[in-house]
């Protein structure tokens, strides 16, 4: 719908022509900048009708931004339908007050809201934009992935760097301390017959690039400061998703017209920013009408509760589909690929003929019948090749993965280990709405006399059959599951794992995960633990920060690349250890129903003025205020290790990595040279950078 499907746009009303063959008058003096960007779409439209991605100077983006009216009723309405929502955000309380180990600064997400409103109220915000970045920045300070509010003015352009391009931050030698630099300079000087040497960035606008590049990455959701500077920056993987880095790319965030560049060689250079966006400005003339088109809570999809019953283990938002021809270009041959891309098997040739490397780019980025299977058939293909070419080591490199289905993640698991146990738990925030609606949905479910098809909530969100406790036993009933019990002061229900035995659970698409169910059959265990190594670049999130957990309680070893130019250990896994989300549209699909049939009367008077009434009114709203439609999502599980009695959850808890390497500039063009050098220092007697090996390197 509104975000990405192609634009059409009407030619009956050119008014360019009138400036367009040298005409002196001053006729676009008096063009609103929302006016300017439709006349510009029009312009490229006409010039190439194929054209479905339409650019304007970064100037004119915010210019047209800041003239959209802020307009209070809508506002206030938006603010309270966020406070209902945020309610199921897992790490709630503990963001207000995070333990020690957490890496970045508290925030308390419902207050924060409270403050906007009063700001709202007061008068405060000049228009619409920065009242919606004050709501983008109020999220994006949870650092949860899983958090996501992508408001409809400000998702409408991306602001861009594409001039400068990419920028990578390289070690002499792996070890010595990352300097930065552009990565088309150091592409042209190794491809160059001349004996060129680029010259590193000193300063980004003035100011002290590392320190720069830092504030910038905040903007970004990962929860530790190290996988932020990385998320900064150009890398194979990143490339292969189209991501140059978040310098180059930097979604909603305006940094001015003009970014300036200063080499440590004196060289200074100005480069114009860009932004670019998709949305059809047909009637668009000024900020008032960009409001009535792209401000416009008109649903384009109800949300329909009899739709195909929803996927209840989902981490992780679904990236965009690549394109498939060579979803790898980058990489060199695999043994075996997915053909979406997302996990293929490599052999190393030379020192380490003996290592194999899975690598895997998403625990599934795009939604076909039938892909986890695949996903799971290559990886059983994939062992069984190892083993037949005598390969004694394993590298299972995680870059930038986002996570994505729990259970494939499970099954990669289950394949290396057979043998061992999932003993990952979580719990829920413990919460009114949780309970309200669960103890109404569990008498439905347990009642026989009500047909509940239309709530489809067996094996659901509130189902305590999908889980087991943590000893591995059944709960009894809800109530035993909902708890609550009181953790470091706040309420969370009993800690849970899932139920791989339960069929149901893997009815609505999930995968059934290997030595569970029909899939006793696996092979043996294809490598001893300490022949397998997790790399990662600190961008690990959800999935991935499952099947980390896991692979670390076998005694699996990580080695993480990059970080901030400084001799010290870093976190292997720096993005969202929530493991599940749960979108705005899904929990609405929820509510609607038990709210139009099985609430009446008193108990409809009394829960309309608490925060689940206020989510049935106001939902449908709030969904239409995203960039696509339902797409706000909360992290409403938070991953508890099997070990820990205080029930921290893990998205808190600090963890370096065994050992960590900065890239070279090697590693920049050739992906077997960073394998290689995870090889080094697992197997070769390589060294890591100092202080930051653990024990066990
Ligand atoms: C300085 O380095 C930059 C970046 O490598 C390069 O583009 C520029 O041409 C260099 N300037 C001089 C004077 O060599
Ligand atoms: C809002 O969207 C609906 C549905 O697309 C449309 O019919 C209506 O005209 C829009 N309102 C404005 C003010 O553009
Ligand atoms: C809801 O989804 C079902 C199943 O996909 C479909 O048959 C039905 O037509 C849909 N209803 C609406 C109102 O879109």
């Amino acid at each position: 719908m509104r975000a990405l499907s192609r634009v059409v746009v009407s030619l009956t009303l050119l008014t360019s022509t009138a400036w367009g063959l040298g005409n002196n008058f001053p006729t676009r003096a008096k063009v609103e900048p929302c006016e300017e960007v439709r006349i510009a779409q029009e312009e490229q439209f006409s010039a190439e009708p194929e054209t479905t991605i339409f650019t304007v100077s970064a100037e004119l983006a915010e210019k047209c931004l800041q003239s959209v009216p802020i307009k209070k009723k809508d506002a206030l309405r938006l603010v309270d339908s966020i406070s209902s929502f945020w309610k199921w955000q897992s790490s709630l309380d503990y963001l207000t007050d995070p333990p020690k180990g957490y890496l970045l600064p508290a925030v308390d997400l419902i207050g924060g809201l409270k403050e906007i409103r009063r700001n709202v109220a007061k008068g405060k915000y000049k228009g619409e934009a920065e009242f919606q970045r004050a709501l983008y920045h109020l999220a994006t300070d949870a650092h949860d992935g899983h958090l996501d509010l992508p408001l409809d003015a400000i998702s409408t352009f991306f602001y861009k760097r594409v001039e400068i391009g990419g920028l990578v931050s390289v070690s002499a030698d792996g070890k010595s301390l990352p300097e930065i630099y552009v990565q088309y300079d150091l592409k042209a000087a190794a491809s160059a017959e001349l004996d060129w040497t680029p010259s590193a960035v000193d300063r980004i606008n003035g100011k002290d690039a590392v320190q720069w590049l830092r504030e910038y990455s905040y903007n970004d959701k990962s929860h530790d400061p190290d996988a932020l500077y990385n998320n900064m920056f150009y890398s194979i993987p990143a490339r292969t998703k189209g991501f140059l880095g978040g310098f180059a790319h930097q979604h909603a965030i305006y940094t001015g017209k003009t970014t300036t560049i200063e080499f440590k060689n004196d060289t200074k250079v100005t480069f114009e920013n860009i932004a670019t966006f998709t949305e059809s400005f047909e009637g668009v003339n000024d900020g008032k009408s960009f409001y009535a088109k792209f401000c416009n809570a008109t649903l384009t999809t109800e949300p329909n509760s009899s739709a195909k019953k929803r996927n209840v283990v989902q981490a992780a938002p679904i990236t965009q589909s690549r394109a498939v021809k060579d979803p790898r270009a980058l990489y060199p041959d695999a043994v075996y690929f997915l053909s979406n891309g997302d996990v293929a098997g490599y052999f190393l040739d030379g020192e380490f003929s003996d290592t194999a490397v899975l690598s895997v780019l998403a625990f599934i980025s795009t939604y076909q019948d039938g892909i986890s299977e695949a996903f799971s058939e290559l990886v059983v293909r994939f062992l069984a090749a190892c083993r037949k070419n005598g390969k004694k080591k394993l590298i299972i490199d995680v870059a930038t993965n986002p996570g994505g289905k729990v259970f494939v993640g499970f099954d990669l698991f289950k394949q290396l280990f057979p043998n061992a146990e999932i003993k990952n738990r979580f719990n829920f925030r413990a919460h009114e709405q949780y309970e309200v609606l669960g103890d109404k949905i569990n008498d439905l479910l347990t009642d026989d006399k009500l047909t509940i098809a239309d709530i489809e909530q067996a094996d659901g969100l509130f189902d305590p059959d999908v889980y087991t406790r943590a000893d591995g036993k059944k709960f009894s009933s809800w109530k035993e599951w909902y708890g609550p019990d009181t953790v470091h002061g706040y309420k969370f229900t009993r800690p849970a794992r899932w139920d791989l035995e339960n069929p149901g659970l893997t009815k609505g698409g999930n995968l059934m995960v290997s030595g569970y169910q029909d899939r006793l059959d696996v092979a043996s265990q294809p490598f001893d633990a300490e022949n397998i190594v997790l790399l990662t670049d600190g961008a690990c999130a959800s999935t991935c920060t499952i099947l980390a957990s896991l692979l670390k309680q076998q005694g699996v070893r990580s080695v993480v690349m990059g970080g901030r130019p400084r001799d010290s250990p870093m976190q292997a896994i720096g993005g969202v250890e929530g493991s599940m989300v749960l979108t705005l549209e899904d929990l609405y699909t929820i509510i609607k129903p038990v709210f139009d049939k099985y609430i009446t009367g008193n108990e409809l008077r009394r829960l309309e003025d608490t925060d689940l009434g206020e989510l049935y009114r106001s939902a449908p709203y709030l969904m239409g205020r995203t960039s696509i439609d339902g797409a706000a999502n909360v992290n409403y599980q938070n991953a508890l290790h099997p070990d820990d009695d205080t029930l921290t959850p893990t998205q808190f808890v600090y963890e370096p990595a065994d050992c960590r390497l900065f890239y070279t500039q090697e590693m920049m063009f050739d992906i077997s040279a960073v394998w290689t050098a995870a090889a080094n220092v697992a197997w070769g007697g390589g060294e890591c950078v100092s202080g930051s090996a653990s024990g066990a390197f």
